[in-house]
């Protein structure tokens, strides 16, 4: 979608609109009408997702979907799913949906239906974590393989990381999972230091198997097992691969037979339904991955069908859009009230941030008079309770909050998840209705406090309110579920993309840093000489005289 939203009727439409709201509360907008909690909570694909909780009237919703029909939303879904050529700067087409085509209808790229080459990599994957589970794909000593390390990083990594930390319940007890991306040593050195070569199995993951990092990683890996085995050959039992290119793996020592097919219309940071997510597979089995997909297609089966007025990613990512342009709100916080889903909001945060963090337009045109991607933040509550919601109610920014939990608990110890439950939805409520300095001032009489104490804190204890959250509820945390959840947030991210005219798949912002890394190095590691800002060029002085003394 070319062109500036700012330019739409809907958008001007949506400004005038925002002046007319000044004043208004949550609390009139739910005492004014009773029906708005059930007109505005969905059920999708095992998620009930409460959007009656933000500060938009029947009028808003209205005009934002039109807002959505200007940016023909609807077309661009078609486009996607149709697989055109979205991503224009690379040049390729957009189709992580086709990894969960579980109905396996064509999907034609570049004249040829991908669909085949999909089904018969999830039936590789079978091949290879059913051999491993069952212990049949045995270590070069003989031994089962009972920890699968998977080096890579970005969105070979924090996928697979995050939904096998979501799904531990449905892990087997003898295969342990780990991830290690950061080229830290640290990183793989403590990951490896209570493990077995004997017994280990690493997971190369790298679309492009050209990042530095995750080749750092492998080098490293590789020289363990090999002093550990001692045999060159023990690298076909211990490494597998995933990638687009199959020379670098080669190159790099690791049989074809091992290495598993990525293409290029599947970006990284919608990788996981790929082979990426072979240690999803490897650890929760190979019939829960194809239940992350089943759960991940339903919601793209709403996402493309369902009327843009009754559609949960649509209406979420429209209501992302009204906050970041017309409020001016710059953040946007996911707090997931469930321990397992710790890592959701750093996945998200690539997957949003990477996306739509773009300040050129697709049509090649700079983006002015708006913003585009939010930044994205978050941690588990009940934790964040007590670090950083003090800001979420007090302060004087406003951080729209997805509040995410599961009804029951894969892990029923007594009174646990009724806490986390009742806590999740005081906060939402805490949100939206805060407290009148009347009410607090009530409160404090009521504890017997002095006139005086009552003026000097009631204050403090006002608690401004009318500030919006999504909750987000689902039965159990199981795998169809999660791939609801994480489809539902691909979607949001589309949409907002669709809106600023963006192109959400490519990622030319994280070159540059690269670019100057390799030159850094090259100076840290030699006498070379490069020009540099007199900053970075007494920084690189000052390591190499600390590392020479
Ligand atoms: O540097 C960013 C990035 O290109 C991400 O988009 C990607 O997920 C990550 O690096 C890893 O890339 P690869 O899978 O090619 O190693």
């Amino acid at each position: 979608m070319s062109t500036a939203p700012t330019d739409t009727e809907a958008w001007r439409a949506l400004d005038a609109h925002f002046e007319t709201l000044r004043g208004l509360t949550l609390r009139a907008l739910f005492r004014d009408d009773p029906g708005r909690a059930a007109r505005m909570t969905f059920e999708v694909a095992g998620l009930r997702a409460d959007l009656s909780k933000h500060l938009a009237t029947e009028e808003t919703v209205r005009l934002l979907v039109a807002l959505a029909q200007e940016r023909d939303v609807t077309g661009g879904f078609d486009a996607m799913f149709r697989g055109d050529t979205l991503n224009t700067t690379e040049g390729r087409a957009v189709l992580h949906v086709a990894l969960r085509n579980r109905a396996a209808t064509p999907v034609i790229v570049g004249g040829r239906d991908v669909m085949p080459d999909v089904g018969a990599c999830l039936a590789k994957m079978r091949r290879l974590v059913d051999a491993v589970r069952s212990g049949a794909h045995v270590g070069h000593t003989g031994r089962p393989i009972t920890d699968v390390v998977n080096l890579g990083i970005g969105g070979s990594d924090l996928g697979p990381a995050m939904v096998c930390e979501a799904l531990a319940p449905y892990a087997s007890p003898s295969l342990r999972a780990h991830f290690v991306s950061n080229v830290d040593g640290a990183h793989l050195a403590r990951t490896l230091a209570p493990l077995d070569p004997a017994t280990t199995l690493f997971v190369v993951a790298s679309k492009t198997f050209t990042t530095v990092e995750t080749l750092t990683n492998a080098a490293s890996a590789r020289r363990w097992l090999l002093e550990g085995l001692g045999d060159p050959a023990a690298v076909g039992r211990h490494f597998a691969a995933v990638s687009t290119n199959h020379d670098a793996v080669r190159a790099f020592g690791i049989d074809l037979a091992n290495c598993f097919e990525m293409w290029d219309w599947v970006g990284g940071r919608y990788s996981l339904w790929s082979a990426i997510g072979l240690p999803i597979a490897l650890y929760v089995g190979m019939d829960r991955f194809e239940e992350l997909l089943e759960g991940a297609h339903a919601m793209d089966l709403h996402a493309r069908s369902a009327p843009l007025a009754q559609n949960l990613p649509v209406l979420s990512a429209l209501l992302g859009v009204w906050y970041a342009n017309f409020f001016g709100w710059e953040s946007y916080a996911v707090i997931p009230y469930d321990q397992s889903l710790a890592r959701l909001p750093a996945w998200l945060q690539q997957g949003d941030m990477e996306s739509n963090g773009k300040r050129t337009r697709a049509d090649g045109d700079v983006v002015e008079g708006y913003s585009t991607g939010p930044i994205v933040w978050g941690e588990p509550g009940t934790n964040a309770q007590h670090s950083f919601f003090q800001l979420l109610h007090q302060g004087t920014r406003r951080v729209p909050v997805d509040f995410l939990a599961p009804v029951r608990s894969h892990h029923p110890l007594p009174d646990h998840h009724d806490q986390l439950l009742a806590n999740l939805l005081a906060q939402a409520e805490a949100l939206m209705v805060g407290k009148t300095e009347a009410e607090a001032r009530a409160e404090l009489i009521a504890s017997g406090a002095s006139e005086a104490t009552v003026a000097r804190l009631a204050p403090h204890k006002v608690f401004e309110g009318n500030r919006p959250s999504t909750t987000i509820l689902f039965d159990l945390l199981d795998p169809r579920t999660l791939g609801a959840l994480l489809a539902f947030y691909e979607h949001r991210i589309f949409v907002q993309g669709r809106i600023w005219g963006v192109n959400s798949f490519d990622q030319w912002g994280v070159e540059l840093g690269k670019q100057l890394a390799s030159a850094v190095l090259r100076e840290l590691r030699t006498e070379a000489v490069g020009a540099h800002d007199a900053s970075t060029a007494a920084a690189i002085a000052h390591v190499r005289a600390r590392r020479g003394a």
